[in-house]
Formats: C-alpha cells, sequence, structure tokens
C-alpha cells in the first residue's frame, strides 16, 4: 500500500495551492504608495473579521488603505487609529459604504459587516466598479446568493469568499485524497461545530443606542426595532433578522469542504432537521442551541450537527468533518486532519496517519494573497462565488428547514418541491428605502 507522500502532493498541486507558497505571517516590506502597481483597499464594517482581513491585505505588496466605513463612529476612529500607527497611512473614513464607494481611486472592497448587509453592498460594490472580498456565509438568504453570483457575472468582477479553508493547504489534502479514492466509497460524511459561544448572548433589555453609532444604518434593510445590545456588536448571529447562528456561521466553513470534494453545485435530494434550545440557560437566540440537520443524497449521507455551550464533539474534536468511507474515515479540522483506517482481520485497509497544524494563520493570509493576485494577475480565485454560493446554500436551507418544521425536497431538475411554501425565508423582505438588488 502506497504511504501518503505530503510533499509529493503539495508539489503535484497547482490551483488551490499555489496560493500557500506565500508563507503565511510574513510581513512584507511595502513598496512606496502610490505606485503603478498600488492597490488601493477599502474596508466595510471594521469591528472584528474584517479588520483582521485588512491586515493581511496591507501586509501583501503594494496595497494601500485608501478608506474605511463603519456605522459605529467608535469603531471607525479606533480602526483608523490602529492603520495609522501600525501601516502610517490615513484612510478616508465613512459612515455611508455608498459615499465610500463613489471614490474611483477605489479598486477593492473587503466586506466585514453582519451578514444582512453582505448582499447589497457586495452588488453595489461591483455595480461601482470594484472587486469584492465578502465574508462568509456569502448571505444569510439562498435569495441573496443567487443575485450575488448574477452580479459577479453581469460586472465581471472578482469575488473571493470568506472560506478561508480553501487556501490552507491541509484541507486540500484531504479533499484530494477524498477524490482519489483513498478512503473507498464514502458512505456518509459528518460535520459539527460545538462552541461555548454557541448558547447565544445572554438576554437583557432594550436600551439607548450608544453614542456615535448611526442604529438605522446598522440595521439596514432588516426589521426597525428597538436597540437591544444582545442583537449588535458580535451577537447579532443569534438572531434570523441578521444572521443564521452557528450552522451558518461555521457551517458555511465546515459544509463547504465535504461539497468542495464531492463536487456537488446542486441542491440535495431532501434536507431535514431536528432541534431546539435544549441547552437550559437563559438566553437569547432565535435558533437551536442544539441541532442536527440531514441532507439526503443518492448513495451517501451528510450530516451537520450543532451543541452551543458544549467544548467536546466528535472524534475527540469540538468541530471539525468527517469523511467515512469503506476503508477508513478521515477527520480534518484547522488544526489538521487524521485518517482512522478500516482493517481486513489485523490488516489496516490504509495506513493510520495524521498531520498536525501546529501553528500559524488558519489560511486567512493566503486567501487574501489569492484575492490580491487574481485581480493583479489573473489567479484563479480559491473561494468564488459559485463556492461560497453552495456553502450558504447548505447553511440556510438546513435553517429553512428548521424554521419552517418541514423536509425540503428537490425533484430530479433539482427545483424546490412546492417552494411557494417556503419563501418567506428563501428571500428577505428588505425594509423601505432598501431594495433586493435586481440583477
Ligand atoms: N472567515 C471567518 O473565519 C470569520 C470569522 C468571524 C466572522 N466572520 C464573518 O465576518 C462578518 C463580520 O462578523 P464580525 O464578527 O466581525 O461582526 P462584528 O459585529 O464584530 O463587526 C461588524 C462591524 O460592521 C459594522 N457595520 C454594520 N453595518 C454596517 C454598515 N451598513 N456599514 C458599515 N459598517 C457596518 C458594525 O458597526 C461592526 O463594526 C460576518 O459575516 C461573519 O460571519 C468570518
Amino acid at each position: 500500500m502506497e504511504k501518503y507522500d505530503r510533499k509529493k502532493f503539495i508539489r503535484k498541486s497547482g490551483g488551490v495551492l499555489a496560493a500557500t507558497a506565500l508563507v503565511p505571517g510574513v510581513v512584507f516590506s511595502k513598496g512606496a504608495l502610490g505606485t503603478a502597481n498600488t492597490l488601493n483597499i477599502a474596508l466595510v464594517g471594521c469591528r472584528s473579521m474584517g479588520f483582521w482581513i485588512l491586515n493581511h491585505a496591507l501586509n501583501q505588496p503594494d496595497v494601500v488603505c485608501a478608506a474605511l466605513c463603519d456605522v459605529d463612529q467608535n469603531v471607525l476612529e479606533r480602526r483608523a487609529g490602529e492603520i495609522e500607527k501600525n501601516f502610517g497611512q490615513k484612510p478616508r473614513l465613512f459612515s455611508d459604504y455608498r459615499k465610500l464607494l463613489e471614490e474611483k481611486d477605489i479598486d477593492a472592497v473587503i466586506i466585514g459587516t453582519p451578514d444582512h448587509w453582505h448582499c447589497l453592498i457586495a452588488v453595489d460594490a461591483m455595480a461601482a466598479g470594484k472587486h469584492v472580498y465578502v465574508e462568509k456565509p456569502m448571505a444569510k438568504t439562498v435569495a441573496e446568493c443567487e443575485i450575488m453570483v448574477k452580479a459577479s457575472h453581469k460586472y465581471g468582477k472578482k469575488v473571493q469568499v470568506g472560506q478561508q479553508q480553501r487556501s490552507r493547504a491541509h484541507w486540500g489534502e484531504i479533499v484530494k485524497m477524498v477524490q482519489d479514492g483513498k478512503f473507498g466509497k464514502i458512505r456518509t460524511i459528518k460535520t459539527w461545530g460545538n462552541f461555548g459561544y454557541g448558547l447565544g448572548p445572554e438576554k437583557r433589555p432594550d436600551a439607548s443606542v450608544p453614542e456615535g453609532v448611526d442604529y438605522n444604518m446598522w440595521l439596514g434593510p432588516s426589521p426597525e426595532r428597538p436597540f437591544n445590545p444582545s442583537r449588535f456588536h458580535g451577537s447579532w448571529r443569534f438572531f434570523w433578522d441578521y444572521g443564521g447562528g452557528l450552522l451558518t456561521d461555521w457551517g458555511a466553513h465546515l459544509l463547504d469542504i465535504p461539497l468542495w470534494a464531492m463536487g456537488i453545485d446542486g441542491p440535495p435530494k431532501s434536507v431535514s432537521t431536528v432541534g431546539g434550545i435544549f441547552s437550559g440557560e437563559n438566553r437569547d437566540l432565535d435558533m437551536a442551541d442544539t441541532q442536527t440537520v440531514i441532507y439526503e443524497f443518492e448513495d451517501f449521507n451528510m450530516t451537520w450537527d450543532h451543541a452551543g455551550g458544549l467544548g467536546v464533539g466528535p472524534y475527540d474534536r469540538n468541530y471539525g468533518v468527517a469523511f467515512v468511507g469503506n476503508n477508513g474515515t478521515a477527520v480534518v479540522n484547522r488544526q489538521g486532519w487524521q485518517i482512522y483506517p478500516e482493517y481486513d482481520g489485523d490488516t489496516p485497509k490504509i495506513e493510520p496517519e495524521k498531520f498536525v497544524w501546529e501553528s500559524g494563520d488558519e489560511g486567512h493570509f493566503d486567501h487574501v494573497a489569492n484575492f490580491i493576485n487574481a485581480i493583479r494577475e489573473g489567479e484563479t480565485l480559491n473561494c468564488p462565488v459559485e463556492a461560497g454560493n453552495m456553502a450558504a446554500f447548505y447553511s440556510n436551507i438546513g435553517n429553512i428547514a428548521y424554521r419552517s418544521g418541514s423536509t425540503l425536497k428537490w425533484n430530479e431538475s433539482g427545483n424546490l418541491i412546492d417552494a411557494g411554501k417556503f419563501s418567506e425565508f428563501i428571500t428577505p423582505e428588505y425594509r423601505s428605502p432598501w431594495k433586493l438588488p435586481v440583477i
């Protein structure tokens, strides 16, 4: 039995691994500002993830932070100060992204807002001629994702979705092993994510809007309601108006891997789910803190499972993906991968192997590098809109099954049966004056 040769794999792999030739975490010295090669980048939504993506971008050669935008002045000023201190750059500051998009010299926009804004800002940015790095999930509804795919084709802009695993080599290694048949016929794929924060925020009373926050602009297309700190920075993801809970937060990352490995580019035969708020904690969240989703395919099963508040999970990992095949099971997460063989008597059908990713960036740096190389040199994007769309789709339909209390089924042509029954979850109603983009 041939032993799996990691070095050989990396040498042989093109495409998805090409960007990993850049060493993660290396800080490049910056070229002179304003050279012909300068890429002007802007960030909309500066508090957390978007800002770290921006930092990775500014650590690439000749990338300049042209502008920052946030509806919270406190965040905006703090982040502007950090950019000046760490990079010696003074970005223009905006509280309305539409004004930022009018700036002609901006080449690309990073979108680090909550999910309910992704579609609108991404489409407006593309229409304004900007390339887009949009965080995952690509959007919080099926219809918005489809609009983003259409927009990327219409405007011909580069759109990278923030599923950074696609740029971290060891995930691609497992994908290739699955595709090469190393594990034999894949019969079940398990994905799961148990995280402490998945309990949702504490229940808190409505409050006055913090000073410096344009709350109306934070809400944007989502329904009007009084300000509540539990529904705001960071914890918005536990409310249907803004996000999709653990299933979209982590499902967009982890369901992406089997979709990639199995080459899935359409709906399953069906999706069903069970779950509820079972933790017993008095928390504020719309979705289930404990949930299992079953995706039915012709000749294999796929599941998603989460239990917010817990830190233990299958195969001794609190989150991950397991490909279960006739020859063995491959388990992968950000820490590495492990292969558990099946046995013929005492003989393992495949080598028990393990790869531990001991340190370094989880893929963000290379993912951003790939985006910038795609803009500059036409490098293939590791996570284009089609891949972002599929991962968001599988996350979103699990939530639709939960919210509707129904099993969703697709016919052989890939059309959702009784689609009208689910339309309120598929297509969001935007609060006036915001309008769902029409492409
Ligand atoms: N790729 C990853 O591993 C990863 C990790 C964490 C979060 N994310 C994604 O990043 C996105 C942001 O999540 P977060 O945890 O950083 O959220 P956050 O709440 O910490 O930050 C969001 C920021 O966006 C700002 N904002 C809201 N509406 C805005 C608007 N219309 N214009 C400008 N700014 C606006 C908020 O004021 C806030 O500063 C989400 O889509 C999330 O799913 C990805």
